[in-house]
């Protein structure tokens, strides 16, 4: 698909989006998990060409490259492959950082061992585009693997409270929790891919005192959160949102009022690219 003007009008939007806030606080706080597991689930081995796509901090790419992976973290914000590269650096890791659109990947035909992403190509508004780049820069027998927040989980639900409050979607994009279900994955890849793995966990979230301290949180540092709001604050309704969002950390605490527990649901899908 070529790129027309309003397609990267979008995707500046989305780069100022995901450096807006700070993101790689969030990764440090709760989210680093994540990119384990993934690696684990996708048993990426030394020498191996691993794509991270919309890798941002490198979370998953990181520890592909402690297992000797040869590993490309590409992502459309140069703001957080930057933090990649120092991350990086200050654990002796050499990896490539590409500023890449998932839904353009500049890569050749065939041309990685495995392709993942961790909580990322999810984000990236055409699906099915975003699928078939997946799809052909992995070589035939190589591994595609997928972590994605589900619909029916904490980020899926995130999303549906801050819709109201949030610019309306462009034409054609599609909510990102949808790749965390298992239907859509099978109608995004179609026969192309054998999945190995379609199971679903939870990332246990333990650092928050109070709930509304989480909510607090997505405010200060997650660039959806921090759009919506912004587009709330033209129609007068920031504080509509901030209740929202104290409510729904409020419904999603699993602990106690002084020491706050969250479960967030996420997909896990691998597979072999046919
Ligand atoms: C929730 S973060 C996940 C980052 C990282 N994979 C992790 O596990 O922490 C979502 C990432 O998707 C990236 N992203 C959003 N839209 C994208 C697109 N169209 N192409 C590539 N990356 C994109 C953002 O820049 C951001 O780094």
């Amino acid at each position: 698909m070529s790129v027309t003007t309003s397609d990267s009008e979008l995707k500046a939007r989305h780069r100022k989006m995901w450096a807006s806030g700070d993101y790689p606080r969030m990764v440090e706080t709760f989210l680093l998990p994540l990119g384990p597991r993934l690696v684990e689930a996708c048993d990426v081995r030394a020498g191996q060409r691993v794509l991270d796509v919309a890798a941002g901090t490198g979370n998953a790419s990181l520890p592909a490259a402690e297992r000797g992976a040869r590993v490309t973290a590409s992502d459309l914000t140069p703001e957080l492959l930057a933090e990649g590269r120092r991350r990086a650096e200050a654990a002796g890791l050499e990896l490539e950082w590409t500023e890449a659109d998932a839904e353009h990947l500049p890569f050749e035909d065939g041309s990685y061992d495995v392709v993942m992403s961790s909580i990322g190509v999810m984000f990236a508004p055409h699906h099915q585009e975003a699928a078939d780049q997946l799809v052909r820069v992995c070589r035939p027998g190589g591994t595609i693997g997928l972590l994605c927040w589900t619909p029916e989980g904490m980020i899926g639900a995130l999303f549906r409270t801050m819709k109201p409050f949030a610019p309306p979607p462009p034409p054609g994009a599609q909510p990102p929790p949808l790749w965390g279900g298992e239907d859509h994955v099978h109608e995004l890849f179609g026969n192309r891919v054998e999945w190995r793995t379609l199971t679903r966990d939870v990332l246990e979230v333990t650092a928050f005192a109070h709930p509304q301290d989480y909510a607090r949180h997505f405010t200060a540092y997650y660039g959806p959160t921090i759009a919506a709001r912004a587009n709330a604050a033209r129609e007068g309704r920031e504080a509509e949102l901030d209740e929202a969002l104290e409510r729904f950390c409020e419904e999603w605490n699993r602990g106690t009022a002084d020491a706050a527990r969250f479960e967030k649901e996420y997909l896990v899908a691998v597979g072999t690219r046919r």
